[in-house]
């Protein structure tokens, strides 16, 4: 088994970093507060024998070697970045727990025939450019010297902070792993949703995983005194733009499936008494069925341009990101289900709403997931909360899978 106290220990040394006084984290890529918490897992890593390596994205790496030396290697990990005010459990849970399950195998002196990686992925968020998983679409060699121009509410585009974090955003391919260097990806996260607690389970095993779309919407109305401009004349942005909000909410709720929200919202020129002429917002739009999810999208894009017809308001979008829903590898399905079966724990399948750093591995190799159970559901919060125990679960689950897919030849 692994030590749970160690690896709760760590979680409550990370979750300081970066802390803010809601008790939540703010730790956005390529930040001093990033920059830390790799630093601190960098010194976890080294204490549980790890090769530490960081490579041209930012990944940070802690590598274990196997017998088959030049063997393709079995990678476990997560992220330690966060959304803003976000919780404790996130990311870390994955990175710490990989830590835990390889100083594990190293205190036993486990001989595994694969080399473990365990990573912690630069940027899983995108909470600082609206466009995520930069590691891990360096490491499948699919993130472009375009995607690099996404800027941060600064203007600082993604290559900006890259130079003042230290890293060369023209060497982003060297991030690259050649196919076949790995064998599978593994990855332990909370569910952020609320299946695993009503089921009263710890543990659960993940299927797939849904995608999302995400858009930048911009609404060009007319800037006008509040008190002088007759209704009938307004071209009000901020009203087109909750008119759009309310048609997200309405086709996102009829598929019974999707999910969609509007998380940002910038307004011009921002008077109590001034008619909004420019309003931009965000869309999160999701299905773990693409087909679906898109042509929610569609529905929602062709009742916002009739809306802003009517309303005389101009309206311009584009797309910030587009994922495809993955189905998690059968063969690490497999070997997590003996893992909980081993363990005496009940098997229970179940989806991802959530995206994750696996989505963008599965053309490199086998991907799967565990997930442990979240209070409530609650997650992207100081609120988020899994139990000492359900994580000393999900990483026994960790451990037994990673021995098994590492003795693989
Ligand atoms: O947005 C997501 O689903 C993930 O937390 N990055
Ligand atoms: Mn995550
Ligand atoms: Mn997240």
């Amino acid at each position: 088994m692994v030590d749970g106290g160690r690896l709760w220990r760590r979680l409550s040394e990370l979750a300081e970093v970066g802390k803010r006084e809601s008790g939540g984290v703010t730790r956005l890529s390529f930040t001093q507060e990033e920059r830390a918490a790799k630093d601190l897992v960098a010194r976890y890593m080294r204490e549980a024998g790890l090769e530490v390596s960081e490579d041209a994205a930012g990944n940070l790496f802690g590598r274990r070697e196997g017998k088959a030396t030049g063997a393709p290697a079995v990678l476990i990990g997560s992220h330690v970045d966060s959304v803003v005010d976000g919780g404790n459990f996130d990311g870390p849970l994955g990175v710490l727990a990989g830590i835990e399950v390889a100083q594990t195998m190293q205190e036993r002196g486990v001989e595994t025939n694969l080399a473990v990686e365990v990573v912690a992925f630069t940027d899983e968020e995108g909470a600082r450019f609206s466009f995520g998983m930069l590691g891990s679409r360096a490491l499948a060699g699919t993130l472009s010297p375009k995607d690099l121009e996404h800027e941060d509410r600064d203007g600082a585009s993604i290559a900006d902070a890259m130079r003042a974090y230290g890293l060369d955003p023209e060497k982003i391919g060297e991030a690259a792993r050649p196919l076949n260097s790995l064998a599978a990806y593994l990855e332990l996260h909370i569910e952020q949703g609320r299946v695993l607690e009503n089921e009263e389970l710890p543990v659960g095993i993940v299927t797939g995983i849904a995608a999302s779309v995400w858009r930048r919407l911009v609404f060009a109305g007319e800037t006008g005194h509040a008190g002088t401009t007759p209704m009938q004349l307004c071209h009000d942005a901020m009203a087109a733009a909750a008119e759009a909000m309310a048609v997200v909410e309405d086709e996102a709720s009829a598929t019974g499936s999707s999910v969609g929200t509007v998380g940002q919202l910038g307004v011009e020129p921002g008077g109590i008494n001034v008619i909004p002429g420019r309003v931009e917002i965000s869309l999160d739009l999701r299905d773990i069925d693409e087909a679906t999810r898109d042509q929610v999208e569609d529905r929602v894009l062709e009742r916002i341009t009739q809306s802003c017809e009517r309303r005389g308001v101009g309206f311009e979008t584009e797309v910030l990101q587009r994922m495809v829903p993955v189905s998690c590898s059968q063969q690490v399905r497999d070997a997590v289900l003996a893992a909980c079966e081993g363990l005496g724990l009940r098997p229970y399948d179940l989806a991802s709403g959530a995206a994750h750093d696996g989505m963008q591995l599965v053309g490199l190799c086998p991907v799967g997931m565990i997930f442990i159970r979240s209070r409530e559901g609650v997650s992207h919060s100081p609120d988020e909360h899994s139990s000492k125990e359900d994580c000393q679960a999900g990483a026994n689950v960790l451990y037994e899978t990673t021995l098994d897919l590492a003795s693989q030849h």
